[in-house]
């Protein structure tokens, strides 16, 4: 069995700028994808807010996911992933009040999640401040600027940022205010090539791009994007590598024809029994039949058979049966110590 690969480091991600490598990022919100983009060899899986949409079913806004729902998202990532850096995403609500409601709700991700590193949006003085006071507390932040999700409606839509010479300019000057803050890395989002390009170049920390050109450090992009699972309309800089809402579609429809058909379950899919075993159990089946239907069995007959209650035999528990009991300890046993759905 080979070892469990060594987690990723932020200095070895400083590493991988300087030495020119590209740091691949993919977001992912459970054990199965996480494993999918360790197998990969992505180097940052973010848990990111994007969960409201692609997972929990808001919308076109990121905005409802709760703190609580990201807790629990980010903790089947961290228990799958290894190697990756995985980085829980504060969503809306979550660090905007205050510093110190910052700090609580980065923690309850570090210490309840134990992600590895936090990411908030926004490159402003109040953002900035959060930056200094989670960093200070020890636990790592990556930036967000350029396109905002959270603030999506005060930038007018999901639009490109950062297009005018002005806009430019600050969007670089937030991002160069992150790394001042102490962020470990900067996403860059929906921002022109060479302004994500202008970024890359003064800072030190790794930029991840998201429709910000081919110069950035790294790139990152939504898992249910790349993989063809999010349906309708997608933005301009997803490129999509598989069509996994077609063969989902494709898969369940096969499933419910079979089912309506009778054609699954089929022999390969079915647990036999042993003809001897069969035999002793429609005996038994006969026996209780006659009871129930007032009629006395033969009794003998059916000993002679060697007729006896047959425990219901049940898939992969089949194996595991409990030694049948008395039927008088059966009817004492008080319904309460029954286990839950039974
Ligand atoms: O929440 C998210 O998925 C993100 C990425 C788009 C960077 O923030």
């Amino acid at each position: 069995m080979t070892p469990p690969a060594a987690k990723l480091t932020l200095p070895e991600l400083a590493a991988m700028k300087r030495r020119g490598e590209k740091i691949v990022m993919v977001t992912a919100y459970d054990a199965p994808g996480a494993r999918f983009a360790e197998d990969a060899g992505v180097d940052v899986i973010l848990v990111g807010d994007t969960a409201a949409m692609v997972v929990l079913g808001h919308d076109g806004t990121t905005v409802p996911v709760t703190m609580d729902e990201m807790l629990f998202l980010a903790r089947t990532v961290v228990r799958a992933a290894r190697r990756p850096i995985v980085v829980g995403d504060m969503p809306f609500g979550s660090y905007q009040v205050s510093d110190e409601d910052a700090l609580r709700n980065a923690i309850r991700f570090f210490k309840e999640a134990q992600v590895d590193a936090v990411k908030l949006e926004g490159g402003g003085p109040a953002s900035v401040s959060r930056v200094e006071t989670i960093v200070a507390a020890g636990i790592p932040v990556m930036g967000h600027v350029g396109l905002t999700p959270q603030s999506a409606t005060m930038l007018g839509g999901f639009k490109t940022q950062g297009k005018t010479a002005d806009a430019a300019r600050r969007v670089v000057a937030e991002a160069e205010a992150l790394e001042a803050a102490g962020c470990f890395a900067v996403v860059l989002e929906a921002v022109p090539a060479p302004v994500a390009a202008d970024a890359t170049r003064r800072l030190a920390i790794p930029t991840i791009g998201i429709g910000a050109g081919p110069d950035c450090d790294g790139q990152v992009l939504v898992y249910h994007d790349l993989l063809g699972l999010t349906e309708g309309h997608l933005p301009r800089f997803v490129k999509r590598y598989a069509n996994l809402s077609r063969e989902i579609r494709d898969a369940l429809e096969a499933y419910v024809a079979d089912v309506r058909a009778g054609t699954f379950p089929d022999e390969q899919h079915t647990y036999a029994m042993a003809d001897e075993e069969r035999e002793l159990f429609a005996g038994a089946e006969e026996s209780r039949h006659a009871e129930e239907h007032d009629y006395e069995p033969d009794r003998e007959d059916a000993r002679s058979r060697g007729a006896r209650p047959a425990p219901a035999l049940h898939g992969a528990h089949a194996d595991n049966q409990q030694p049948e009991r008395p039927e008088h300890e059966r009817e004492q046993e008080p319904l309460e110590d029954l286990p839950a759905g039974a």
